[in-house]
């Protein structure tokens, strides 16, 4: 029986200039580029410059996003950024995206749900999409992590880095087979009791200030694995495929040990993980649509692929989805 699919029409991403590699932050915090490589794989982060805000760095990637499915800004009537570091605590910056592009209907809201925003996101717009109230979104992440971070706390300051991608996906009438292109299933989760292990000391109804980032990074580390192999597990439940039938796993990017763990506990080949984390760091809510434009312009991630997303992060929240390129 023919459905409604969330089929992605183009991917686009922009990285701020700047890079900032371990041994430039080893002069000014007491770190290593050994440390940081041995415990997460990361090499270099961008960070911003002074003046580019998060909507600036979305704006870029849903440009790409739009070159890249050669498509007009204004048939896009749905726009959903997932954001934990936005322009102003309101409006959104997703209308800020929105109004820079020239677009004057439909919706445009951001969507916090930190390193797994991009995963909520997919799920929140083929949502929307699948019910015929909207046509075409954008779906975007974007961060500027690099203005939440205590640059002399080495716990948190060489985890992260800026950036954003985006994806246009469009709703389209499919067989309502497992060979269907589009996001096939996605599987949200949260558990607000673990909200202390990772979170920003800051906010307009608490402090009044924007705070920066804290984490208990060896707690978060703890429960990682084992939450992203539970939404992973359930996804391929759903879809009725094991691990074999995966092309690409497009991991969150937060840590090296994490991912290889994870692909190695779902039995997932060490050759279909996408890792850029050693390249971006942690971009939080960008990882996933960065690391997905990086392999599909270097030509492994083709059309008709089986691509696995995954992300946990802040709350926690963490999430799966499945998408048929
Ligand atoms: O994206 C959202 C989710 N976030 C994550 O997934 C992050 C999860 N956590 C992690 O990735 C890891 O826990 C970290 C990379 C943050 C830390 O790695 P770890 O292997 O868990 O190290 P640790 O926190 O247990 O610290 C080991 C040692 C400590 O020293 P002592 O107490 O053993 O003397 C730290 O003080 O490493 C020290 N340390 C550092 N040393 C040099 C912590 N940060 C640094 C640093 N450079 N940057």
């Amino acid at each position: 029986m023919s459905m409604l699919r969330s089929v992605v029409l183009g991917c686009g991403s922009y990285l701020p200039e700047r890079v900032l590699c371990n041994a430039e932050l080893a002069r000014t915090v007491d770190t290593s580029d050994e440390w940081i490589v041995q415990r997460t794989g990361i090499r270099q982060r961008h960070i911003a410059a002074p003046c580019e805000v998060t909507s600036a760095l979305a704006i870029a990637a849903a440009r790409a996003a739009l070159a890249d499915a050669k498509i007009d800004p204004q048939s896009i009537d749905l726009i959903v950024l997932a954001t934990s570091t936005p322009d102003y605590t309101f409006p959104a910056t997703a209308v800020t995206v929105q109004a820079t592009l020239g677009i004057t209907r439909g919706a445009a809201f951001d969507l916090q749900a930190v390193c797994s925003g991009f995963v909520y996101a997919m799920a929140t717009v083929d949502g929307m999409l699948r019910t015929g109230a909207f046509k075409r979104a954008l779906v975007i992440g974007a961060e500027t992590f690099s203005r939440i971070l205590n640059w002399n706390d080495r716990t948190t300051c060489v985890l992260f880095g800026d950036g954003a991608g985006a994806l246009v996906v469009e709703a389209q009438t499919q067989p309502g087979a497992r060979t269907d292109r589009g996001i096939l299933t996605t599987h949200l989760r949260s558990d607000g009791r673990h909200r202390s292990k990772l979170y920003v000391d800051g906010g307009p109804s608490s402090t009044q200030t924007v705070g920066q980032v804290r984490m208990e990074g060896r707690a978060v580390f703890k429960h990682a694995v084992a939450m992203i192999t539970d939404v992973v597990e359930d996804a391929f439940k759903v879809a009725g495929i094991t691990a074999n039938d995966i092309d690409w796993f497009v991991p969150h990017q937060a840590n090296k040990r994490i991912i290889d763990d994870s692909a190695e506990k779902l039995g997932i080949a060490a050759e279909k993980v996408v890792t850029t984390v050693d390249q971006h760091g942690n971009t939080s809510a960008a990882s996933i649509p960065l690391a997905l434009d990086v392999a599909i312009k270097d030509g492994r991630i083709k059309r008709g692929d089986l691509i696995l997303m995954e992300a946990m992060g802040g709350g926690f929240t963490w999430g799966s989805a499945l998408v048929r390129w």
